[in-house]
């Protein structure tokens, strides 16, 4: 562990403690090992103990990470701006329904614009899997749109709801468990977990068919040489089916999916030998998954080839994919931020100024966050890729 982390006080370490003899408990029952995508979803999602699901602020300053919502209101404003194109066009009650809410800001924002442009959903659905994050939601939209709180509905589950409208998900797929490989000319192996006498520790093993197989597509998609040995990647198992859940509740709308990734040529491009698997923590990114695990977010790139290939197979249209700058280009940011800056005092139009560059500048946000969109029985392509289209490198 860098010394220059943030040491988390006494609290904390006991409830990493608790989560990591919860760890502990299940690699002993599965006979010394568990796959990283177990480890993962442990570290993040476990019953009362997950990062996700217990604990401190993870959202934001103050927090672990910043997310483009709690960046600024221009983002979810111009998300606003695409779902009311769409929610227009619907023919009966249409609704937004968004994953993975996090804070609660992105819902309220979207809201408050849709309520200027006269297009509020009948309802706001959040999916959320932490009710500690619910209850933070709640708290955010009672503050922000205490006069909107009333079509918010939180789900646990998506049994029987049919939307006619748009589903959003801002870095939900970044959060999702990952199986790890590393693969050599002649062999694949799955990285997994162990316990050794200083904790937690990478072992391989050979990996099932399955793995193997999705690896060597991989391997096969790259065409400007091969990969080192070995070469060290993951994979989102959960992705198609997440993908097919969210197609088999659309019965008319669309779908937005905003996360940082790549295309699949360059996520497994031969120099991006060592994966993109990531810990976050105040702020600051740890390269080793197995540091207090519940104190620190884990996260993987998105390939937005496979992610397409998923929504393709789940019979969605591709409706576009394009930078996250792009997007918020083209759903009106420009004239959301001129109209921003003439009501706000100097300190503000400063603010507004950072906020906009972190948004939409290459080096910040803007390339490395991508906005992939699909439709089913929407009557134009949506305007958000209208500017810039880069489907054709998927
Ligand atoms: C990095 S946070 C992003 C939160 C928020 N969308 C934002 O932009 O600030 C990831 C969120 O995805 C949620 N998540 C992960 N897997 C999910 C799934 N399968 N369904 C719904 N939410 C999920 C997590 O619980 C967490 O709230």
């Amino acid at each position: 562990m860098s010394l220059t982390l943030p040491e988390p006080n006494e609290q904390e370490q006991a409830h990493s403690q608790r989560l990591q003899r919860r760890i502990a408990e299940v690699i002993d029952d599965a006979g010394g090992w568990i796959s990283f995508a177990r480890y993962m979803e442990m570290a993040l999602y476990e019953p009362g103990l997950g990062y996700y699901v217990a604990g401190r602020q993870k959202f934001g300053a103050a927090g672990d990470f910043v997310t483009a919502p709690e960046v600024s209101s221009l983002f979810s404003s111009c998300l606003a701006r695409q779902c009311a194109e769409v929610l227009q066009q619907q023919a009966s009650a249409a609704c937004v329904l968004e994953l993975g809410a996090g804070s609660g800001v992105m819902a309220a924002d979207v809201l408050l614009q849709l309520e200027q442009l006269d297009c509020l959903p009948d309802h706001y659905y959040i999916l959320e899997l932490s009710a500690e994050l619910m209850a933070r939601q709640r708290a955010t939209l009672e503050e922000k749109v205490p006069h909107l709180v009333g079509s918010v509905r939180w789900l646990q589950a998506l049994d029987g709801l049919q939307l006619h409208g748009v589903v959003l998900a801002n870095e939900v797929l970044d959060a999702m468990p990952v199986s790890c490989f590393s693969a050599y000319p002649d062999r694949v192996v799955e990285r997994g977990v162990t316990l050794g006498q200083n904790g937690f520790s990478w072992q391989d093993r050979t990996a099932d068919d399955e793995l193997r197989g999705r690896v060597e597509v991989l391997r096969r998609s790259q065409d400007v040489g091969p990969w080192p040995s070995p070469y060290h990647s993951e994979i989102n198992p959960q992705l198609s089916g997440w993908v097919a859940m969210l197609s088999e509740h659309l019965a008319a709308g669309l779908i937005l999916l905003i996360d940082y990734g790549y295309p699949r040529a360059d996520y497994y491009h031969p120099q991006r030998s060592e994966g993109t698997l990531l810990g976050y923590y105040r702020q600051r990114a740890l390269e080793d998954p197995f540091w207090l695990p519940g104190l620190q977010d884990i996260t993987a790139s998105v390939d937005f080839t496979a992610v397409a290939e998923a929504g393709i197979e789940a019979g969605l249209e591709l409706a576009g994919y394009t930078t996250q700058a792009w997007f918020l280009m083209a759903n009106g940011l420009e004239t959301l931020y001129q109209t921003a800056l003439e009501k706000a005092d100097e300190r503000q139009r400063l603010m507004l100024s950072k906020q906009i560059k972190l948004l939409t500048l290459p080096a910040e946000m803007g390339e490395r966050f991508q906005v992939i969109g699909f439709s089913r029985g929407l009557e134009a392509p949506p305007q958000g890729f209208l500017m810039q289209d880069y489907s054709q490198r998927l």
